[in-house]
């Protein structure tokens, strides 16, 4: 069943009803300020951090879902209709009925359209770039036969900045609220009287006839937002908060005649004034509005709305426009054009933060996840990748090793979701390499970066790197494989927490010092990185260190093969008591997904039969039709030894579940393993836009992948969960576009060798790539994956694209495939 529909011309989804199974949000922002959006209003907004400046509010874990958000009220101010004298034109919090109801999730805005008794609401949310405020931009039409009165209410609850702070220190912060209304707009400004210079404000376009600033005030005793007595009364009390909860409710009346129709822009913005510049006069405490004024102003006028809502598009039109495909599969399309690129830009963005399912309290940006982030994002902003680099580069400890987290108001790293995850720092390795092999930016590897951001402690990245893959080698454990420390790519597999004590973190918990503990995964991953490194020194002209970097690979390949392999696939891990995890001695987890991903996209055992053995095993031990599980079997009981992946229920998470990040290494490894029928087969079992028609089954929004869907093993089989902040946007973009459709940059250039499904008879895409845009086009001649290439009319060697020297910026390139 179906919610809504694909509008891929438009770049959109358009759900169709408002009750979907869970909140199917957007983000709006692309830079600093930042928002999310439901299809029914609901959401909240914040600059730069979700936690540390947060500018609304939001209840979580809400009954009814969804609740908090960026509101409007239309109220019927006669002459009445039979129906309801007011309703929410996006359907919550009031839920009346509407009879019609359209909400269109876009690239960076959502519209949500609705009609009720014959007045029709659209209402477009975005935030322009390089502004740090967003648009709510409400066109009302009058479709009935006689004048109507209307008015419209905007509302918003303001949070106190630190969202974990508002949500649990009333004792203080029923006290400390404070706003300003002046000319209409209302300014929140709790704590600018003291060490902020920064507050935000609610303005609009149209005059004012009444506000509220003081929640109660305008809800009235008792009720919430689904029924404000102000609105219910049509009467305001134009409240000045001072403390309890500030929110900001504007009014406005607008009369509309038969047909007419009338634009009503609010704004919600976020602004800072300079330290010696905060008050005017100098000696009052009053905002000193004279900066955020003019911005206002610009805002509230519809033609500049429209300019910047054309700039946002053309902005992200331009983004796409880097890589582009026609595949027979429409469902690869539109992912590959348009809906993956956009949730990598996001996880991007938001890292782990902010989501329907992160509160933007728990986490900020993941050392990890941001680094893998960066390898399907790396084209699209390459600068911005450049600095994202440089910021995480920064948080590494002198060890090589890497706070788990940092927070990206200040760009700290914090040990508050744990340290030591032996894996994090050969990520940065693979994100350098990435960044490398698009721009041939030679110079990042000699910008001066700190260790854990100390002054001082500056070297140059390349040394970073280079104490990544020496952290990896200064921790080998009893079988030469590497200590798997808190925890490796999978978080939950504690080999050295051991915790018995209810409620205890297993990130931050360990009880053993991690000496025997092994992962075969970081194994894979190390590898992987070193191959990199070869590269990289090889560019470099440092050939003592390329040969160091090869031995250190062979070695650890050893002794993947000596003790990582069981017979038919990857192991995964050793224990704290030396006893192999993944394996067939195993009664409980005996296969894992992990290691035969990593283990073959890092080349192991590509040139004999044991990786196909190894992807043949997980066809048959873990391929499910929703996807591929974690491991088989699934930890029917808590191991203390294993720690919290045997926390969760069976086919949950960690335990079993279709841990959606780890497919497309998969799909990776069978396209390496010359396999195209294999790989598109799994990257359609989790492709979102291929699982719209049973979205009642999946639930998640079908627009973007999904962190999990529940495994074989749960009664929910099928089921997603945690929707948009995923490693799995970045691997699958990377999957498809550059292993199944075969597209990718390397040291040398660009590469092309599609590994396709057998029916295809070939596909067109364009990339644009380092200044040059590449128009490709693949025919297949006959089976098999053998390319011949064309370059602009001329047969050329290899399936490299050579770099032209003839300055063109448009380059035709044609591919035989099947024909070696
Ligand atoms: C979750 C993991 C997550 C980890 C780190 C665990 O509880 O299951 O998915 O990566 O916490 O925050
Ligand atoms: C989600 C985390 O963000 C990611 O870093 C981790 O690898 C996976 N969970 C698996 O545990």
């Amino acid at each position: 069943m179906r919610y809504g529909r694909f509008d891929d011309k438009h770049r959109e989804y358009v759900i169709d009803r408002p009750d979907t199974p869970l909140p199917w949000i957007n983000y709006l922002g692309t830079e600093e300020y930042f928002g999310l959006i439901s299809n029914t209003a609901g959401g909240y907004s914040f600059f730069k951090d979700a936690r540390l400046r947060r500018l609304t509010r939001y209840r979580y874990n809400n009954a009814p879902l969804d609740s908090g958000g960026r509101y409007i009220y239309l109220r019927d101010d006669g002459p009445h209709t039979p129906g309801p004298s007011f309703w929410s034109p996006s359907w919550q919090p009031t839920r009346i009925p509407l009879d019609e109801y359209e909400c269109r999730h876009g690239m960076g805005y959502t519209i949500i359209r609705s009609k009720l008794n014959g007045i029709e609401s659209s209402t477009r949310y975005f935030v322009p770039l390089g502004e740090s405020l967003e648009i709510w931009e409400l066109t009302l039409t009058n479709h009935r036969d006689e004048t109507a009165q209307i008015s419209v209410y905007s509302a918003v609850e303001f949070n106190l900045w630190d969202a974990m702070d508002d949500a649990t220190n009333y004792q203080r912060n029923y006290s400390i609220g404070e706003v300003e209304v002046l000319d209409g707009t209302i300014y929140h400004k709790t704590e600018y009287r003291e060490r902020r210079d920064h507050f935000a404000y609610l303005a609009c376009s149209e005059s004012v006839s009444g506000f509220d600033t003081q929640r109660e005030a305008f809800l009235g005793a008792y009720r919430g937002w689904d029924s404000p007595s102000a609105v219910e009364t049509g009467q305001m009390s134009d409240s000045v908060a001072h403390g309890w909860q500030p929110i900001g409710t504007q009014q406005v009346k607008v009369q509309l005649e038969a047909g007419e129709q009338k634009k009503v822009i609010f704004i919600l913005g976020y602004h800072e004034n300079l330290i010696n510049e905060k008050f005017d006069p100098p000696n009052s405490q009053t905002i000193n509005k004279r900066s955020v004024l003019p911005v206002i102003k610009k805002y509230l006028q519809s033609e500049n709305v429209d300019t910047a809502f054309q700039a946002l598009r053309k902005y992200w039109d331009e983004l796409l426009d880097k890589y582009q495909v026609t595949t027979p599969d429409e469902h690869t399309n539109r992912m590959v054009n348009i809906w993956n690129a956009y949730q990598v830009m996001i996880t991007f963005n938001m890292s782990r933060s902010a989501s329907y399912f992160e509160s933007g309290i728990g986490r900020g940006m993941g050392f990890r996840d941001s680094n893998q982030d960066l390898l399907g994002f790396v084209h699209m902003l390459p600068d911005r990748a450049r600095e994202r680099i440089l910021d995480l580069a920064a948080t590494q400890l002198p060890s090589g090793g890497a706070y788990h987290q940092y927070q990206p108001l200040t760009k700290r790293g914090n040990n508050a979701v744990g340290g030591g995850f032996n894996d994090d720092p050969l990520w940065l390795i693979l994100a350098v390499a990435a960044y490398l092999k698009e721009t041939v930016d030679w110079g990042i590897l000699d910008e001066a970066v700190p260790y854990d951001n100390q002054p001082g402690s500056e070297e140059p990245l390349y040394g970073h790197l280079q104490r990544s893959i020496q952290y990896t080698l200064d921790r080998l454990g009893p079988h030469s494989l590497p200590l798997i420390g808190r925890a490796d790519w999978n978080d939950c597999l504690n080999l050295n927490c051991f915790s018995d004590a209810p409620g205890e973190s297993f990130q931050t918990t360990t009880s053993k010092d991690g000496k025997v503990a092994e992962s075969v995964f970081i194994a894979g991953l190390f590898v992987l990185a070193a191959k990199e490194m070869i590269s990289i020194a090889e560019h470099l002209g440092k050939a003592d260190e390329m040969e160091a970097y090869s031995a250190a690979k062979q070695k650890m390949e050893k002794a993947v093969w000596s003790a990582g392999w069981d017979g038919e696939w990857f192991r995964r891990a050793y224990d704290d008591f030396g006893r192999a995890l993944g394996s067939k001695e195993n009664d409980e987890g005996q296969i894992f997904i992990e290691p035969q991903g990593i283990c073959v996209m890092a080349g192991l055992g590509l040139d004999d039969d044991r990786a196909t053995k190894a992807l043949d095993s997980i066809d048959k031990h873990l391929a499910t039709p929703h996807g591929i599980v974690l491991h088989q079997p699934a930890f029917s009981k808590y191991y203390l030894h294993l720690g919290e992946i045997s926390s969760y229920p069976p086919g949950y998470k960690e335990n079993a579940g279709i841990f959606c990040h780890t497919n497309p290494w998969i799909m990776i490894a069978e396209a390496m393993a010359g396999r195209g029928d294999k790989a598109y087969d799994y990257y359609l079992r989790i492709n979102p836009s291929a699982r719209e028609d049973i979205s009642e089954v999946h639930k998640c929004e079908p627009y973007i992948y999904a962190q999990m869907i529940a495994g074989v093993d749960a009664p929910t089989h099928g089921e997603a969960k945690n929707s948009w902040l995923t490693g799995t946007a970045a691997w699958n973009y990377v999957a498809i576009t550059q292993w199944i459709l075969g597209i990718r940059p390397t040291f040398d250039g660009l590469e092309v060798a599609p590994v396709i499904p057998s029916g295809w008879d070939g596909f067109e895409a364009t990339r644009s790539y380092r200044g040059i845009r590449y128009e490709i086009r693949v025919k297949r001649k006959g089976p098999g994956n053998g390319v011949r290439l064309e370059v602009g009319g001329n047969p050329i060697e290899g399936n490299i694209i050579p770099i032209l020297s003839n300055g063109k910026k448009e380059v035709q390139v044609q591919i035989w495939l099947g024909e070696k």
